[in-house]
């Protein structure tokens, strides 16, 4: 039996913790061996999911790095602005790594990040989840099979959903751009990443518009306070009001850092003071919540993405010169089936695929987060490094595209890649 691959994480919330409970439930293949989060309760749970009982707990990324190389590979969960200090340190300390995108928050940094990756001959594997999805697996073998022709045009749309929105994107770690990311890399880098994987060939030019055109002072109701909690006259018929936290939406309080035996009243408390208590007109949010990217591949494929956070889930359509593919959250609600084909020719019927639900089905993150933990042992074991599905060198590229379309819709201007 292969030695099992052995795993440290610096950032142990929400992604950090879903990636070391998979990895604890193949205890074969990997062992959690280090963790570090300011964080007690967090670190408390990495370490339940550990059963390691050599099991290092540090306070943070300084603390864990200032130890000899301690797994063979090091996630990096930690916010947007700091993966790229965490992901430069711990390359330097010998660490491959399994890096939360973005890879870092500008091109140069990512260019640093990268550039280092090669000289030191690390493996990076970004946390592109939806490539390994059955689902979008599905879509790309049919592609790949020539069912449907040469692609023409691609249409593909992000819905982020009202809610889940309000709370990353408005009240959460990614309402302001300069602090995290812009939504177009925030979010939407895994649709470009996407797209451009699903086409196969590099982005020619895009252009993109979008902009805050809800969740301001302008929406702001008369009469509304500044904290949902502090007697909102209109709490009952704001679908954003903060106190359903306490009721229909706590499944969403993952993201305080109380301990988990916190009651309710903890939680109100956390409300009055942490960002997840304002309203949503008036959180000094200013990234998008609404954006459209247009995009001309080499060899003449075109292909057009809106992020709303007025919609639900992915959906995706492909025009082929044989036959057009539509597939995702809409076709599932009206055909059932997760991917639906319809070749040109009239007598050919439309073939249906359905995605089973234990591998993911098409809703959220479709089983990519499981798939990429399974892939993370032959993706840092195998010999080729070129057959790595989201290594750096892929994931820049799709990087630079979600750059270039934050960059066109602030200047208006179309941006032609070199
Ligand atoms: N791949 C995906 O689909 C996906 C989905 C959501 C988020 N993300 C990305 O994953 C990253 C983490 O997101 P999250 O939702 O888990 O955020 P989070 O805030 O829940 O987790 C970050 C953790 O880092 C810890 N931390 C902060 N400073 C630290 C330090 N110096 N050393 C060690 N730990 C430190 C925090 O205490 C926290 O527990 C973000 O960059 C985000 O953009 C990716």
């Amino acid at each position: 039996m292969p030695k099992p691959l052995t795993i440290a994480c610096i950032g142990c919330g929400g992604r950090g913790l879903i990636y070391l409970e998979l990895a604890s439930k193949q205890p074969k293949r990997y062992q959690v061996v280090a963790a570090a989060d300011p964080c007690e309760s967090r670190l408390d749970r990495a370490e339940r999911y550990s059963a390691n009982p050599d099991f290092r707990r540090f306070r943070d990324d300084t603390e864990i790095l200032a130890e000899p190389q301690l797994a063979d590979v090091m996630i990096i969960g930690t916010q947007d602005a700091q993966h790229k200090e965490h992901a430069i340190a711990a390359m330097k300390r010998g660490y491959d790594l399994l890096l939360e995108k973005p890879i870092a928050s500008n091109p140069d940094d990512i260019a640093e990040v990268h550039l280092l990756a090669r000289r030191l001959g690390r493996r990076v594997m970004v946390c592109h989840v939806l490539r390994y999805t059955a689902f979008y697996r599905k879509v790309k073998s049919l592609i790949d099979s020539g069912e449907l022709g040469d692609i023409v045009s691609l249409n593909a749309t992000e819905g982020v959903e009202a809610w889940h929105y309000a709370h990353s994107f408005v009240r959460g770690h990614w309402s302001v751009a300069a602090k995290s990311s812009p939504m177009i890399l925030a979010k939407s880098c895994h649709d470009l990443d996407i797209l451009r994987w699903i086409v196969g060939t590099k982005c020619q030019s895009l252009s993109s518009f979008g902009g805050l055109m809800h969740f301001n002072q302008r929406n702001k109701p008369n009469g509304a306070p500044a904290r949902c909690l502090s007697g909102c006259p209109l709490g009952d018929q704001c679908i954003y009001n903060a106190d359903r936290y306490l009721t229909d939406k706590k499944r969403w309080l993952f993201i305080s850092p109380l301990p988990e035996d916190s009651n309710e009243s903890d939680f109100r408390e956390w409300l009055h003071n942490s960002p997840w208590g304002l309203c949503v007109y008036q959180s000094g949010n200013d990234v998008v919540d609404h954006q459209t990217v247009n995009m001309l591949f080499k060899g003449g494929a075109t292909a057009t993405f809106t992020m709303t956070a007025f919609e639900e889930n992915r959906h995706i359509e492909i025009f082929g010169t044989k036959a057009r593919l539509i597939a995702g959250d809409r076709i599932k609600k009206g055909y059932g089936c997760d991917i639906l084909v319809k070749p040109h020719a009239d007598n050919k019927e439309a073939v249906t695929h359905c995605i089973g639900q234990s591998d993911g089905g098409c809703a959220t993150h479709m089983g990519g987060d499981a798939s990429l933990v399974d892939a993370l042992y032959d993706e840092m074991r195998g010999k080729d490094t070129s057959a790595m599905t989201s290594s750096l060198e892929v994931s820049v590229e799709s990087h630079r595209m979600a750059f270039a379309a934050e960059e066109s819709r602030l200047s208006g201007q179309t941006f032609h890649f070199e």
